[in-house]
């Protein structure tokens, strides 16, 4: 597996521009992936800026085939949200992507919440 840093991945042809992110990839081993890797597991990221926490999540916790990860973000500022569109596009996961632009939970809970992308 390569190594999972922002100058490593932008020269992988990701464009990340702020790491939120790497620092808490420990826990995210010691707590989440064992349990849920490979499963068939249906994900919710809140707050997901320009996708790089999304590929992590891509490469290492939803890896069964039938994974999804629904992604909520209002993406105000246009170029963060072209950046996590291309990123999720270089990842190869986009189809295990859905994407919701919208603030909060309020909209995304609602007995019919559509997916934007
Ligand atoms: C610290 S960044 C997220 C970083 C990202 N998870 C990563 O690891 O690269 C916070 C993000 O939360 C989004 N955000 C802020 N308020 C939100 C809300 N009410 N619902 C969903 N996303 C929100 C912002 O637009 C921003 O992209």
């Amino acid at each position: 597996m390569e190594p999972f840093t922002v100058p490593d991945l932008n020269a992988q042809g990701y464009s990340f521009s702020q790491d939120w992110f790497t620092q808490h990839i420990p826990n995210w081993q010691a707590y989440v992936t064992p349990s849920l890797k490979d499963e068939p597991i249906a994900c919710l990221e809140i707050g997901c800026f320009e996708g790089l926490s999304t590929v992590w999540q891509l490469q290492h916790l939803c890896t069964h085939a039938e994974a999804r990860l629904h992604c909520v973000d209002p993406w105000p500022d246009p170029l963060v949200c072209k950046r996590f569109n291309q990123n999720i596009l270089h990842s190869g996961f986009s189809k295990k992507v859905r994407r919701y632009r919208s603030t909060g939970l309020t909209r995304f809970c609602s007995p019919v919440a559509h997916a934007t992308g």
